[in-house]
């Protein structure tokens, strides 16, 4: 039986998804394909009927329907339902369930090349409060850490964040001043915001001055590839993580939802940086 899977969003004309889930589809040895279903707002209602028509085995979504999506559900996971958003459906037998895969993608993408790198010590800082943020908020209390603090423009989102996870008592929320004051700290740093991104790429949201020897330097944006923090992260040493890593990942957990097929994705990540490179 051939596989249908798709994206819905919009503007999505220059999604990676169907790059990334086409490879997949083949390292998996499966027959099927990955299409673009675009739409605005008053579009969505007839886009997601006809997904239902066709039976579609699942979808991921994207901006700005993230959160719309779950008045179409039948069923929600329970951290899906949590973070109030939703990225990967899943057909199960008819009813359409509502997962998450940004934050356990996130913190797969960097167990990968950095599978020490959690444990009762490991301190970490997340620069923005965001969607993103709230989905590796989540994913990275659930792996072994010490403390993770938020810095955020907005302060009272750094601290609704924090609500996430009650029994989180050893985190705290810090201005971006703070945070460069005591940036020696964090084991492990994760650039949430947009800032950084192309076109405003000589942008970088705090100073790095203080970074730890041996810290990781993470950036979710991934144009360009390398971000100016990324840049600056590794002039001083420290190591980096790319953030089109994470997207190779989220796409990994979605397609292991859809199929039950746990691939192996590790060499594309490469290939990947080539496919955004325009190589
Ligand atoms: P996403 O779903 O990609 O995380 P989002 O929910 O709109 O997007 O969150 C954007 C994040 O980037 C927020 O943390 C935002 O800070 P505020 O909460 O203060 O708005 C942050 N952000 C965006 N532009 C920024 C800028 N120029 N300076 C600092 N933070 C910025």
């Amino acid at each position: 039986m051939s596989l249908s899977l798709g994206l819905i969003g919009h503007p999505i004309g220059h999604s990676l998804s169907p790059w990334i889930h086409d490879h997949f589809i083949q390292l998996a040895g499966l027959d099927g394909e990955y299409k673009l279903y675009e739409g605005d707002h008053e579009q969505l209602p007839s886009v997601l009927k006809k997904l239902r028509e066709e039976q579609i085995d699942g979808f991921n979504v994207t901006v700005p329907y993230k959160q719309v999506i779950v008045d179409y559900l039948d069923e929600i996971d329970q951290d899906a339902e949590t973070l109030g958003a939703v990225n990967t459906v899943v057909n199960e037998n008819g009813k359409w369930k509502g997962y998450s895969t940004d934050g356990e993608g996130y913190v797969r993408s960097i167990k990968e090349p950095y599978p020490d790198l959690f444990h009762s010590q490991t301190s970490v800082l997340i620069l923005g409060a965001g969607g993103a943020a709230r989905g590796i908020y989540r994913a990275l209390m659930q792996q072994k850490v010490k403390n993770i603090d938020i810095a955020n423009r907005t302060q009272e989102k750094a601290k609704d964040l924090l609500t996430l996870q009650k029994d989180d008592k050893n985190s705290d929320v810090l201005s971006f001043e703070q945070a460069e004051a005591q940036l020696s700290k964090y084991d492990l740093i994760v650039q949430t915001t947009s800032v950084g991104m192309k076109p405003n790429t000589d942008k970088q949201i705090i100073q790095l001055n203080n970074v730890k020897q041996g810290a990781v330097v993470s950036d979710i944006v991934y144009q360009p590839i390398t971000t100016k923090l990324l840049a600056d992260a590794k002039s001083r040493g420290a190591h980096i993580h790319h953030g089109h890593a994470m997207l190779l990942y989220q796409g990994q957990l979605a397609f292991e939802k859809w199929t039950g097929k746990n691939l192996d994705v590790g060499h594309l990540v490469h290939k990947l940086e080539n496919k955004l490179r325009g190589e």
